[in-house]
């Protein structure tokens, strides 16, 4: 009875985990006509450059709004605002699976919601005190404007394409790393389903050695 309930859920997950992958917005399709920047908050309350950032305690300034040299109406679609914390991988030697994966729903690299607005094309302005359970990891920030669907049609990020500028290093007071934050519904998904055979094929060798 057990195994049968985990096989069943293993299967749900995993159709649920196949049906993800068919449906998401491509991150390669999306126009980059935001502009982004964000700014660590001294204790005297100035702007400084991105740098060592305490969870629980540190302030981010961000700021966004509309690229101003794009044609008229580009931002037509745009209903709303979602600026996001994205995990940065630094290291050369990451897995693929901690790696951005193109279709923003797979995409595990984004987590971390700052704020949601309503879309204003003129610089916005936001406060944000980095949440305490934030994992320790080197991040930068990304805006995404969704249309009335609720589908994502633009972005802007405050570091360049490679993400290798403007970097906020994090450092979690939980002492929590990143990796185990990162791994992905579809990965657990396939382990549930891993152990789900293992435990039947446990289960029928025990049968036939009882025989
Ligand atoms: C605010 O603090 C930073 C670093 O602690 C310092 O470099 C800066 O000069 C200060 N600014 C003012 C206006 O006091
Ligand atoms: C704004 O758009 C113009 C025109 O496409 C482009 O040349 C420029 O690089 C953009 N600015 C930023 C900061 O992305
Ligand atoms: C858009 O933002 C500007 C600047 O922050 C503000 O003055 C204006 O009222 C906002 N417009 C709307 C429709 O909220």
């Amino acid at each position: 009875m057990a195994s049968r309930a985990g096989i069943l859920l293993a299967s749900v997950l995993l159709l649920s985990c196949l049906a993800e992958t068919s449906y998401g917005v491509l991150f390669s399709s999306l126009k980059q006509s935001l502009i982004v920047t964000a700014s660590q908050v001294e204790a005297n309350g100035t702007d400084a450059s991105p740098g060592l950032v305490k969870a629980g305690e540190d302030k981010i300034s961000v700021k966004w709004g509309l690229n101003q040299s794009l044609p008229a109406g580009t931002d037509s679609a745009y209903k709303t605002i979602t600026v996001k914390l994205c995990y940065a991988p630094v290291s050369q030697v990451d897995r693929a699976w901690r790696k951005t994966v193109d279709n923003l729903v797979k995409d595990k690299t984004c987590q971390h919601n700052i704020v949601t607005k309503p879309y204003n094309a003129s610089m916005q302005t936001f406060q944000w005190t980095v949440e305490r359970d934030i994992p320790t990891a080197t991040y930068f920030v990304r805006a995404y404007a969704y249309d009335a669907a609720g589908v994502a049609v633009a972005y802007g990020q405050n570091t360049g394409p490679h993400k290798d500028s403007n970097l906020f290093e994090l450092q979690s007071i939980t002492g929590r790393h990143v990796t185990l934050d990162i791994v992905s519904i579809c990965f657990s998904a396939f382990s549930v389903l891993s152990l789900a055979g293992f435990f039947i094929s446990e289960k029928t060798r025990a049968k036939k050695s009882s025989r």
